[in-house]
């Protein structure tokens, strides 16, 4: 897909510089990588660790991002592009309607192992990235851009944050007896994944309703997440909320 359709994310758009990363930062990566993946192999949802296997990441190596689309691409349209940043909402919304996720390409050093106050390529590729060869997740996470994309409304967005909060970035599913993470927030944070996987956080069954009243906290430990039965209801809660964004009654 052109980056010319894209106009308010432009002037974020980068190019990763894969030979610039050094051996210490390829053997941070490994490190991450190293110590997520057991907790993950026990803890993640089925779809996170086969989409791990579909892209291609490897253990001890930085991801390049143009292989990762390479292989994501064809399956389900999705691409992970190069940002500088954080980014404003609007561009933000521009691109996941588009099918590209805005990806940063620094990485945490090893003194900040567990914890970064902006994205990094580790929360951006290994948190993300698996989840967007699922094709369910995939329409999902393209449907909640291209409706967020229209909306100029802060408090409507903010409650449509909420809903991206804790599906993307801190979502949990049933899966069998157990409950198993696919948010990027607990895939990539091995404190916060074994606070919620350790039974230190209430976790309710996914509403819609709920989840748009429950206002996000970014500086502490999550108490209350929210399960859902599968992806496709997420999807459909999506549809739902952009029924009521016509509607005027979200
Ligand atoms: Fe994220």
């Amino acid at each position: 897909m052109e980056t010319a359709m894209l106009t308010a994310a432009a002037p974020y758009l980068i190019e990763q510089d894969y030979a610039a990363y050094t051996d210490e930062q390829h053997s941070v990566w490994a490190e991450l990588v190293g110590r997520a993946l057991p907790e993950l192999e026990k803890h993640a949802a089925r779809e996170y660790l086969e989409g791990f296997d579909l892209i291609g990441l490897e253990k001890d190596r930085l991801p390049s991002l143009a292989a990762v689309s390479a292989r994501l691409q064809p399956r389900t349209g999705w691409n992970a592009t190069a940002v500088s940043g954080f980014m404003p909402a609007p561009a933000f919304f521009e691109m996941l309607a588009v099918r590209r996720f805005p990806t940063t390409t620094w990485l945490r050093s090893r003194e900040a192992l567990e914890y970064t106050p902006e994205p990094d390529i580790f929360h951006d590729v290994f948190g993300h990235i698996p989840m967007h060869a699922h094709a369910v997740f995939a329409d999902f996470l393209e449907h909640y851009g291209r409706v967020c994309a229209t909306i100029a409304d802060a408090a409507l967005l903010e409650k449509l944050g909420r809903l991206f909060w804790y599906t993307v970035e801190f979502g949990v599913i049933r899966q069998g007896s157990a409950c198993k993470v696919y948010g990027s927030g607990l895939i990539s944070s091995h404190g916060e994944c074994l606070h919620v996987m350790g039974g230190h956080c209430a976790i309710h069954d996914f509403s819609l309703d709920e989840v748009i009243q429950t206002p996000v906290k970014v500086d502490e430990l999550h108490r209350l997440l929210f399960a859902i039965e599968s992806f496709e209801q997420i999807y459909e809660a999506m549809h739902e909320a952009e029924q009521r964004v016509l509607r005027g009654v979200l």
